[in-house]
């Protein structure tokens, strides 16, 4: 990319600042040095940016789909991957056990489940606890006999993990600091009754007050989102979506970057200089600030209010430096 503007990218594209990226990855590697961060791939989807975490540090990596597994292991990546999520059909899980000798645990919160990593030939598993959240996890009480199910059709069982997802996001620290003591009472009580060397939990939101667990599962510190910023953590924004302005009426102005290149679950994105009105499919409708009236085919950033999902719909990050492109990162894990 030597020579490269990010001014030669076609709009909407996917920006991600290397000074700004390098700072989350290193303030995050002080903080929970090697084994102490699984960090989570479903972020930002991305086999290059994942071999800088693990230059970073990290041995192990969380994951959350099958096919974010399969490209890791073929990355080379494979060195412990847990898929922190429950699925049903396991055999491709099988074959890359099986064939790129990587070691992949999976999430169990039922026999069903159990059966499923049997029958699809992965050895081990973590059981996964509900600790709040209500989504995947079994009732901690339920927990040890999940354990021995598993250990009796003769699984490892690794440990115990316990996402604290409905604590993550929350604005307030002190609020999050005693929720996630709610949830440590009920993931340390099941991990009692399972045993194994693994409590896996938290989130870039609880990752310096979830002291508890064994390895910290954060994802979203890599890239941030404006959700994310709210809470005061020492993580920059390093994400961005560079659009094109399509159109300028009086009173507002179009950019080529939708709902199809924005996640929007946590609100609406911010724009740089600007006001966001609306998104629609293709467009953002925003209302520049009055020092920065736009003309037709000048470039504006907007800022995702969450990471995830935006990245999912795109092809490219582009490691940036000031106005330089340095590398183009596919996002190589998207898909199922
Ligand atoms: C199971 C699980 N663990 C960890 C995370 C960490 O996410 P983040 O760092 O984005 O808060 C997520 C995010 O959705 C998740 O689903």
């Amino acid at each position: 990319m030597r020579g490269v503007k990010i001014s030669e990218l076609q709009t909407p594209a996917l920006l991600v600042d290397s000074a700004d990226f390098e700072h989350n990855l290193s303030t995050m590697a002080a903080a929970l040095p090697g084994a102490r961060l699984r960090p989570h791939v479903k972020a930002h989807k991305c086999t290059a940016l994942a071999a800088r975490q693990e230059l970073a540090g990290h041995p192990g990596f969380t994951c959350a789909t099958v096919r974010e597994v399969e490209g890791m292991a073929a990355a080379g990546l494979g060195e412990d991957l847990l898929l922190a999520n429950e699925v049903l059909e396991m055999s491709r899980l099988g074959h890359v056990c099986a064939n790129h000798r990587a070691r992949v645990t999976v999430a169990v919160d039922s026999e069903a489940v159990v059966d499923a990593a049997l029958a699809g030939g992965v050895r081990e598993v973590l059981i996964d606890v509900n600790v709040g959240l209500p989504r995947c996890g079994v009732d901690p009480a339920d927990a040890g006999r999940l354990a021995d199910y598993a250990r009796s059709k003769g699984l490892t069982v690794r440990g115990v993990m316990g996402y604290e997802g409905h604590v993550v996001g929350l604005e307030s620290r002190p609020t999050r600091e005693e929720m996630t003591e709610q949830c440590k009472a009920l993931l340390l009580k099941a991990h009692g009754d399972v045993g194994g060397e693994l409590i896996s939990a938290g989130g870039t939101g609880t990752y310096d007050i979830n002291t508890w667990a064994t390895e910290i599962q954060a994802g979203s510190y890599a890239l941030m989102d404006t959700a994310y910023d709210k809470l005061g953590l020492p993580f920059r924004q390093a994400l961005s979506v560079l659009a094109s302005v399509i159109s300028v009426s009086p009173g507002w102005a179009v950019a080529d970057c939708g709902l199809k290149a924005l996640g929007m679950d946590h609100g609406n994105p911010t724009v740089v200089d600007g006001t966001t009105f609306f998104c629609s499919d293709e467009h953002i409708t925003f209302i520049p600030d009055e020092d920065h009236a736009v003309r037709v085919g000048d470039r504006i950033r907007v800022i995702p209010a969450h990471v995830d999902p935006t990245v999912a719909y795109h092809q490219h990050l582009w490691l940036t430096d000031g106005d330089d492109v340095l590398e183009p990162w596919p996002v190589d894990l998207r898909g199922w």
